[in-house]
């Protein structure tokens, strides 16, 4: 094998080494390769921000109601109307923050239609989505109690394509001014004196397409308009996030950087100014489908190996996104004060016709692989982005669980996302791969996705992604720094590249052990192809 490009991901160098014949879609002994990986194990890097593995909740399909609303009069079993199946699931994986309540709904949503008592609530259209009927059960207080429930932090999209700066700064007083206050006194009738901790605040969503049809510098006047007004009355300042772009759209990213991170300057500092950005963060959407076009996002089972390799090339381009956005950023920031929010990405395929509600996907191996590298990308990018947030936690797009009634079942995602929980708030690790590339057709990608991190405990852990469908890889780590003395592993795997999950079969994608040896001051083990690996290393 001959080295034949170098590129950069993050901070991992990967050698793309001349590959062999790459097919077929089934799991066999088949073809292996070798990758060597060098980690320096004490040269931490940036903290991986616990909100990168953040998740994002609309109104939409089942998302909502079913996947998280039964009600207390159902027979599914539940806490307060809450359900306690995915309660469970969603406590195990460590869900650090929910943005809620979306998405496209969020800028036809009044939050005033959610509060008081259930039966007087109005009986509501979700405009956003088909005119499906809105019961309005699910409102802040069964958001916040959802929450509670499962030890998340509260990420609020306020409506500013059809609400106003009063509606949204009223709804902030609603949910966080003091119990004496005359919000908190409505609130305390609602049945909850104590104010709610609301530390993020979506400043509408998607204010280019569906929150609005705004141009960047209308939404940059209109974002400094509410970003005066809206703030948190109790606990923190609220971390305001900016409408950011939608995939490539830099010259939005630029104009909003450049027109509303700060405050105007004024010729007298006044105490309400601040040399704080007036944002905390700007976010950026960016969905993974079978190829670049919106139109064909290509089917979500029963595909090849060509949709396999589009979709992992599209997902892979969540490097080049970030670091472009990125750099623009660091024009007017460049000590990285605002956050980078990826407050909706996942895999969006093509519905099947027979979907139960919209938007809902059945789930298969091919959605694990995409999430452990999207994953890895924005660990890598742990200086600049400080949340993600899948779309959409529960039946919608790319799901960590899904329901049938009263059945459930977590998909390969929620898999993924227990297998990387311990990155969760451990430091950035470098690491050097060199690794086959895999190549499909015209389509040329990196074999092996890497991120390794340190925990304050000492441990580092690697989750190794192997892209190829076919090609097995036998993975030679070099730990620099250091004594480690005992490694473990665990992996994700499926006999097909489109194994999907079923509600009427044992999991198949539940981790199974694999062996790792550590012999001084290397790790050897073999990874299956297409699978997802969590590597833990002690000393
Ligand atoms: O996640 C589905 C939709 O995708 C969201 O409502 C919108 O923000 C995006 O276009």
């Amino acid at each position: 094998m001959t080295i034949r490009r170098m590129f950069l991901c993050g901070m991992a160098a990967i050698s793309m080494l001349v590959p062999g014949a790459s097919s077929g879609a089934t799991q066999s002994p088949g073809p292996t390769s070798d990758a060597r990986l060098i980690v320096d194990t004490d040269k931490p890097g940036p903290i991986i921000d616990p909100n990168i593995y953040g998740q994002f909740v609309e109104h939409l399909g089942r998302g909502v109601y079913e996947g998280i609303w039964v009600g207390s009069d159902s027979s599914i079993p539940n806490v307060r109307g809450i359900r306690s199946d995915v309660v469970a699931a969603l406590r195990k994986v460590h869900i650090p923050v929910i943005r809620w309540p979306g998405g496209c709904f969020a800028d036809g949503y009044h939050w005033a239609d959610g509060i008081g008592p259930a039966n007087q609530r109005p009986q509501g259209i979700n405009a956003a989505w088909d005119k499906s009927a809105e019961t309005n059960a699910f409102g802040t207080h069964e958001y916040m109690d959802f929450l509670d429930q499962i030890g998340a932090e509260a990420f609020v999209s306020v409506n500013v394509g059809s609400g106003s700066v009063r509606e949204a700064d009223d709804w902030m007083r609603y949910m966080t001014a003091p119990t004496a206050s005359q919000p908190g006194r409505s609130r305390t009738a609602n049945g909850h004196a104590e104010p709610w901790a609301v530390p993020f605040i979506g400043v509408g969503n998607e204010s280019w397409g569906c929150g609005g049809n705004m141009t960047a510098d209308s939404y940059a006047a209109t974002f400094r308009n509410y970003a005066s007004f809206l703030r948190s009355y109790s606990g923190e300042r609220a971390k305001l996030i900016a409408v950011g772009a939608d995939t490539d759209d830099y010259d939005w990213t630029d104009r909003v950087m450049a027109q509303a991170m700060m405050w105007r300057p004024h010729p007298t500092p006044l105490a309400y100014t601040t040399d704080q950005p007036l944002m905390w963060g700007l976010s950026l959407h960016f969905y993974t489908f079978a190829g670049n076009d919106w139109r064909n996002k290509g089917r979500n089972i029963g595909f090849g190996t060509a949709e396999w390799a589009a979709a992992l090339a599209r997902a892979n381009l969540t490097d080049e996104l970030i670091r472009r956005h990125s750099a623009i950023m660091d024009k007017y920031d460049p000590d990285k004060r605002v956050a980078l929010a990826v407050d909706e990405w996942g895999a969006w395929f093509q519905s099947e016709k027979d979907a139960p509600s919209q938007l809902y996907l059945e789930s298969t191996l091919r959605d694990a692989v995409i999430a452990g590298l999207s994953l890895n990308i924005f660990n890598h990018h742990a200086d600049r982005v400080r949340m993600a947030n899948l779309a959409q936690m529960v039946n919608v797009i790319q799901s960590l669980i899904l329901t049938d009634g009263a059945k459930m079942v977590v998909t390969p995602t929620y898999h993924v996302f227990d297998l990387y929980k311990v990155h969760q708030g451990a430091a950035l690790v470098p690491t050097e791969v060199q690794a086959h590339a895999y190549v499909e057709g015209d389509t040329r990608l990196p074999g092996l996705s890497v991120s390794a991190s340190k925990d304050k405990a000492g441990k580092l852990h690697m989750t190794l992604v192997n892209l190829d469908p076919a090609r097995a890889s036998t993975v030679y780590i070099t730990l620099r720094g250091g004594r480690w003395r005992t490694a473990t592993a665990q992996t994700l795997t499926a006999d097909r590249i489109d194994t999907r999950i079923s509600f009427d079969a044992p999991d198949p994608f539940i981790p199974k052990p694999l062996p790792a040896r550590i012999v001084q001051d290397q790790v050897e083990l073999k990874i299956a192809s297409k699978s997802v690996t969590l590597l833990e290393i002690s000393q």
